[in-house]
């Protein structure tokens, strides 16, 4: 039998050229995820339940990547959290939540944390009667005391498709910080706030959709609620979706992303897979972006518990310049890997283990000998599995469950946000020495070289 010898991103390095790309200013890093989403950072955070929920998302969009939302979860809550991220930095709230003026204080504040926004347009059916805000019940005590009569009664609004620019000078004239939109029946239809337009202007390059809300995705499995699931996910305005399936071979895969193509017509991206053959097998079946990764992952046990794999900047090698996107998935520990994911021509880079122990990842901090950390754990290591059977209500037999995924505790990291800049000036720093103002010019003027034991002591990777 012939056998391939596939490298990893250890195994090599980028070879330099004569340059003229002289700072990485000059370096633009933008990327398709798929033929209609344009990243300006070609990353996105991983669907695990350790990595990414609604903080995630939003940080990764506001810095120009994205981040999935992971399926390990209700239906419901995953829907919350894509709702979440569509409310965040979003300068014209479509249908701000709103209150009755016969809500208690007491009402008032369950809705406060419910929702997690601190003031509120009152409204009479639908009629726009006043507004509420955390001055105008901060000394208040009496919490059976009336919404009416507290409000600010002579509430300053603006007619709907009023422009941010005029919006901004009437927050400053009336030297207010919420501006409720209102129809010609002075119906309350939408809210801008001075606060969403200041975060709005201070991300410059963040991912955002048509409407100018942060970009974000969902994910599926292939259990028999994917579609009601997919419907969920869709209705709540996600970006795309991922069919999220360590084994991207099944057939059931590729049915399934037939299926969310024909009924919602949404951005799909899917995996994994590792060869030409199963990414041919994914676009045919209508995949817009494939994800590539066969037990690279920090967490993975695929390959000592299955025996099955490929190395990781082979895969991404072989996958790339197949005529779809495809997403560089799991293995990525430093901002050279994530170089040669992008040079060996992956799209865009999924990333786990990195942007886990970040304030942004779900969970919260554990102290052992007054060193602080957080849980990392693959999505098929047994409690992973065991959890999601817990929160959707599915008996599962954990006795026969043979995990392909570990979990453990990684050092608390501070902002993800620093560990995405580090990521993208390794990337630049490649750039501008292979001679690349773009990312296709950088692809095209990528060699390799292969290292010998030696030269891997030498590049700090053994
Ligand atoms: P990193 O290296 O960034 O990898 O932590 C993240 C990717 O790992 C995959 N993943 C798993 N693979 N068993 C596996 O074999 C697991 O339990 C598991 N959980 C996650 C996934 O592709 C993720 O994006």
């Amino acid at each position: 039998m012939q056998m391939k010898e596939l490298v990893t991103f250890d195994d090599v390095l980028l070879v330099p050229l004569v340059s003229g790309v002289s700072s990485r200013k000059d370096t633009d890093t933008s990327a398709n995820i798929t033929k209609n989403i344009k990243l300006s950072v070609p990353i996105i955070s991983a669907n695990m339940d350790t990595v990414t929920e609604a903080s995630m998302a939003i940080t990764m969009a506001r810095l120009g990547g994205v981040g999935a939302i992971h399926r390990f979860n209700t239906i419901e809550n995953e829907v919350n959290d894509i709702i979440k991220v569509k409310r965040e930095q979003n300068v014209i709230i479509d249908r701000p939540y709103s209150v009755s003026q016969d809500f208690t204080l007491r009402q008032l504040r369950d809705l406060i944390i419910e929702k997690n926004v601190t003031s509120f347009p009152v409204v009479d059916n639908r009629k726009l009667i006043g507004i509420i805000t955390k001055r105008d019940f901060q000394f208040e005590t009496n919490e059976n005391k009336k919404i009416s009569e507290m409000m600010t009664k002579d509430v300053i609004s603006a007619k709907t498709g009023t422009s941010i620019e005029d919006a901004k000078k009437i927050l400053n004239k009336s030297k207010i910080e919420k501006l409720p939109l209102v129809d010609t029946n002075g119906n309350l239809v939408g809210m801008i706030t001075s606060k969403d337009i200041k975060i709005s202007e201070s991300y410059v390059s963040a991912s955002k959709d048509r409407h100018g809300r942060l970009i974000v995705g969902g994910s599926i499995g292939i259990g028999s609620d994917y579609l009601q699931r997919t419907k969920a996910i869709v209705d709540a305005e996600a970006d795309f979706i991922i069919v999220d399936v360590a084994n991207g071979y099944l057939n059931k895969v590729a049915e399934v992303i037939k299926n969310v193509k024909k009924n919602f017509g949404i951005d799909v991206i899917a995996g994994n897979v590792a060869t030409k053959e199963g990414v041919l097998n994914l676009k045919k079946a209508g995949a817009d972006c494939v994800k590539i990764g066969i037990g690279p992952g920090g967490a993975c046990l695929t390959r000592p518990v299955a025996g099955v794999g490929y190395p990781q900047l082979g895969a991404i090698m072989e996958c790339a310049n197949n005529g779809v996107c495809i997403i560089a998935d799991g293995g990525i520990t430093k901002s050279a890997d994530f170089s040669k994911a992008i040079a060996a021509g992956a799209d865009v880079a999924m990333i786990g283990g990195l942007f886990a122990g970040t304030d942004e990842s779900p969970g919260s901090i554990v102290t052992k000998s007054n060193v602080n950390y957080k849980f990392y754990r693959g999505m098929a290591s047994i409690n992973a599995f065991a959890d999601k059977s817990f929160k959707t209500n599915d008996a599962a037999d954990l006795e026969g469950y043979t995990p392909e995924g570990t979990e453990m505790l990684v050092p608390y990291k501070g902002t993800v946000v620093k560990i995405v800049n580090n990521l993208v000036g390794g990337l630049k720093s490649a750039m501008t020495y292979l001679n690349s103002k773009n990312l296709a010019e950088f692809k095209k003027n990528a060699r390799f070289v292969k290292l010998t034991e030696a030269g891997k002591k030498e590049s700090k990777y053994l």
